[in-house]
């Protein structure tokens, strides 16, 4: 099996709303890919089709080799998703929910236990263990998800936003699980808005804007993709900021970015042009230097979005 998924084609429409626009995927057994994209862009109708939840109007989704449409059955036997809450019992205690999940899955009572109990304690929950899931906070019920969603090591794992609304420490955890994961052999997809996340964990990317995929391939061959480097300023006086990008503008797309000021750039000559220019107006800077782009520029640049937009964790639902 060259890849455990695989999407071709795409498309799935609600009314005038094109989610999907003929969406092609594909992840390597034991890799994690990466969705990116804005708000609306289609990533969690993708999730849905590849999981079985929902129909594509168009197109394949393969799982394991499995088709999702016509093998739905099979493919949920292997794989785990979280995002959806939809398999927690917010009345039962986070123990209780996932000792379900095991006895569900075929533990035995003690099984059961043990692993319920191995999972409160890596995912931190254990303090909470017998209190209702419907009393958790917004970060302790996705941490909740997650747990339920690698009861058993599926083998392929779906994560639609995992890590939205995690404090930095509950995502470090996060991505140490997934790490985990993978190296058992495990294939994760995994949707975000945080591009660090995309950079730290994923093997390949997929960026997608209005149901299309606009740009694929590693983080390292994205950031080369969008081409260049930037020239970061940092000029000794604040208030210069805004003077150094009007210095610019004419020529570069600057930009402040809280006291300093970044420019886009081709190739060292034009590093050295800008740095002239900025000698030549007498503008003391205290630091400036060249760095390949961030995930997020790259973003920025493809989708013409920033990505980050903290949204609130969305409730369990009852
Ligand atoms: N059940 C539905 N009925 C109608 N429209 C829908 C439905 N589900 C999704 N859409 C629309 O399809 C588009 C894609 O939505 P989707 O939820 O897949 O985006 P997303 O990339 O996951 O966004 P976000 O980053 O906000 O989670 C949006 O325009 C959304 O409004
Ligand atoms: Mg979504």
């Amino acid at each position: 099996m060259k890849y455990a998924i695989e999407v071709r084609g795409l498309k799935k429409s609600f009314g005038e709303v094109h989610a999907l626009d003929g969406v092609d995927l594909a992840a390597a057994p034991g890799t994690v890919l990466g969705v990116l994209g804005p708000n609306g862009a289609g990533k969690t109708t993708a999730v849905r089709v590849m999981s079985t939840l929902t129909k594509p109007d168009a197109g394949t989704a393969r799982v394991l080799g499995l088709d999702v449409a016509k093998e739905a059955a099979q493919v949920r036997q292997r794989i785990g998703l979280t995002g959806q809450y939809a398999g927690l019992d917010p009345n039962l205690s986070g123990e209780q929910n996932l000792v379900l999940v095991a006895r569900l899955l075929g533990a035995s009572r003690r099984q059961a236990k043990t692993r319920a109990n191995e999972l409160l304690e890596r995912f931190d929950l254990a303090h909470a263990a017998t209190r209702a899931a419907s009393r958790y906070s917004g970060g302790m019920r996705r941490r909740l998800d997650l747990a339920a969603s690698i009861v058993r090591r599926p083998e392929v794992l779906f994560l639609d936003e995992p890590t939205t609304g995690l404090d930095p420490k509950s995502r470090n955890g996060l991505w140490e699980v997934v790490r985990e994961l993978v190296a058992a052999g495990t294939t994760v997809l995994l949707t975000t808005q945080y591009l660090e996340e995309a950079d730290q964990l994923a093997d390949s990317i997929a960026v997608i804007d209005t149901g299309r995929v606009i740009a694929s391939g590693s983080p390292a061959q994205l950031k080369r993709a969008v081409g260049g480097r930037v020239l970061r300023l940092s000029p000794a006086r604040p208030e210069a900021a805004p003077q150094l990008v009007q210095l610019l503008a004419a020529d570069f797309d600057a930009r402040n970015e809280d006291g300093a000021v970044i420019v886009p750039i081709a190739h060292t000559g034009e590093a050295q042009a800008v740095m002239a220019r900025v000698g030549r107006a007498g503008i003391d800077l205290t630091a400036f230097g060249l760095h390949e782009p961030t995930l997020d520029e790259v973003f920025l640049q493809l989708t013409g979005h920033r990505t980050r937009n903290d949204e609130p964790v969305k409730e369990m639902a009852a």
